[in-house]
């Protein structure tokens, strides 16, 4: 029997059975397993904590995922599980003991809906009934440490309420239970609270991190160390690096920098790298691209300082060879010899899915330099060519030459040069040579999302954009 076909009958025991919370836990002892679910549910959306502590206590599933019941952080609700846990520890082992996973990630989980034919792997019915025949046999290896899941994603510059109470909790517990963290990501935090977190959640449990943080340089080198520790780190996404003025170019910033870097040699999983306004690591991208060891999905460098030498280094960097994604939008590409970057994405037509050139000041020998490549790019998705100097001519040309690539559903093209008198744009030009470029396209494929963007207005500082339809900025609105 499914949850979805109980009758109602159950559901208002359940209900009653809720309301008198003394008998409410002392059922839970008897409660048979197939009711857990739904009656802490209830529970759980009613905050009674004394019951959701008694369940935790005895839970009969290898997982509680309880992240996904709980849409808005409450501090008492988590400190009922977190007493259930600690209840559950206090137990004399080997008691009933089933609970191996407490799961604090806001993911949507099949355990509390599909209970009748769930594909969710940990906590589906088939592999807990499995589970629960098994745990009847001796188990002759060692108990694996209870582990508690939590993603950390902090908006602001300090710790919150529950992530605080949270640490603190699990700070003595850390040789009882095993923490993970899949997901970190802070915005301006100091660089001694991410250490305080990784003394806790083991670095090597970290898939995901998200630095944006605007620490000063010696900041970064003492977080060298923790980062080398997270092998297990998919995406890195780091934002806001600046130089320290008093630093600038002298050898304690290089030291910094290069002990930073060395680190990238030890993420041997890392697949997405992120730099966003980074300033530091200009002139140092040498140092990272030998230490890349993993062929990297994403590279995306944006709105950040290089220099030319870095660049020369992207085509020779074997971990560059496979890029899906590559974003350069907003480094002012005009200033530097483009021929290492018409070379990148020669060695990377196999498997290029996205390219971003947006507000790179792109003109036409640029594009024209790119596309015996671009059009090579059979797996191409998507484009951004927004920003860029480009007259039509050429970007008649970029149209055809992307005929063939059937996969390209997303397409941003610049308005042409020709739109703009002496830097301000004309509208009806803009419409007309926007739709003669848009039945051309329509001419040679069947395109999903196309847009011509105009550059953006001083006034407001949004851009006109011909689509399907006609979106123009704020000032031209007003007119
Ligand atoms: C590429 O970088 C720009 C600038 O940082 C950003 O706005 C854009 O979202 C990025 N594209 C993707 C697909 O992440
Ligand atoms: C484009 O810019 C480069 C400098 O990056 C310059 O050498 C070239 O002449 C320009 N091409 C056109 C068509 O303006
Ligand atoms: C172009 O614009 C600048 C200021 O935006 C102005 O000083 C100049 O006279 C204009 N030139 C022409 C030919 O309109």
């Amino acid at each position: 029997m499914s949850f979805q076909t109980l009758p109602t009958l159950v559901q208002l025991a359940l209900q009653s059975l809720l309301r008198v919370e003394a008998l409410a836990i002392s059922a839970v002892q008897d409660l048979p397993w197939v009711l857990f679910p739904p009656v802490f549910k209830e529970a759980f959306n009613h905050r009674q904590t004394n019951i959701l502590r008694a369940m935790v206590a005895v839970w009969p599933f290898p997982c509680l995922p309880v992240g996904s019941l709980m849409k808005n952080p409450h501090l008492e609700t988590l400190q009922a599980v977190l007493d259930g846990v600690d209840l559950l520890l206090t137990q004399v082992w080997p008691r009933s003991c089933k609970l191996k996973v407490v799961d604090f990630r806001a993911v949507n989980h099949n355990f509390w809906h599909v209970w009748g034919g769930a594909e969710d792997h940990a906590c589906s019915p088939q592999v807990i009934r499995k589970q629960q025949k098994l745990e009847d046999l001796p188990k002759s290896e060692e108990r694996q440490p209870l582990k508690i899941i939590v993603d950390i994603c902090l908006k602001f510059c300090r710790l919150d309420e529950c992530h605080t109470h949270l640490l603190q909790w699990a700070k003595p517990r850390k040789k009882s239970l095993q923490f993970c963290c899949p997901k970190l990501q802070m915005k301006v935090l100091p660089v001694c609270t991410i250490i305080e977190i990784l003394k806790v959640f083991e670095p090597d449990t970290i898939q995901e991190l998200e630095l944006n943080s605007r620490w000063r340089l010696e900041a970064l080198a003492h977080f060298a160390p923790y980062l080398g520790q997270m092998r297990n780190l998919q995406k890195f996404l780091m934002a806001g690096v600046y130089v320290d003025h008093c630093l600038r170019k002298t050898f304690t910033e290089m030291e910094y920098v290069h002990k930073f870097l060395s680190q990238f040699s030890k993420l041997n999983c890392l697949q997405h790298l992120y730099m966003n306004q980074v300033y530091s690591f200009s002139g140092h991208m040498d140092h990272l691209v030998r230490c890349l060891k993993n062929p990297l999905e994403t590279l995306s460098i944006t709105l950040s300082l290089v220099s030319q030498s870095d660049l020369n280094l992207l085509p020779q960097c074997q971990s560059l060879w496979q890029l899906k994604h590559l974003n350069l939008s907003g480094i002012p590409l005009f200033f530097f010899h483009f021929k290492p970057i018409q070379i990148l994405l020669e060695s990377i037509t196999a498997t290029l899915q996205t390219l971003e050139f947006e507000g790179c000041e792109l003109n036409d020998s640029h594009i024209t330099a790119l596309l015996p490549g671009l059009s090579q790019c059979s797996q191409l998705t998507k484009i951004n060519f927004y920003g860029n100097g480009i007259s039509m001519l050429v970007l008649e040309d970029l149209v055809h030459r992307t005929a063939k690539l059937r996969q390209l559903t997303h397409e941003l093209y610049p308005a042409p040069l020709e739109c703009y008198d002496n830097g301000s744009l004309i509208l009806d030009r803009f419409i007309q040579l926007c739709s003669s470029l848009m039945t051309t396209l329509r001419a040679i494929r069947q395109p999903e999302k196309v847009s011509f963007g105009a550059g953006f207005c001083s006034g407001c500082n949004e851009r006109c954009v011909y689509s399907l339809e006609i979106k123009l900025c704020s000032c031209w609105q007003s007119d």
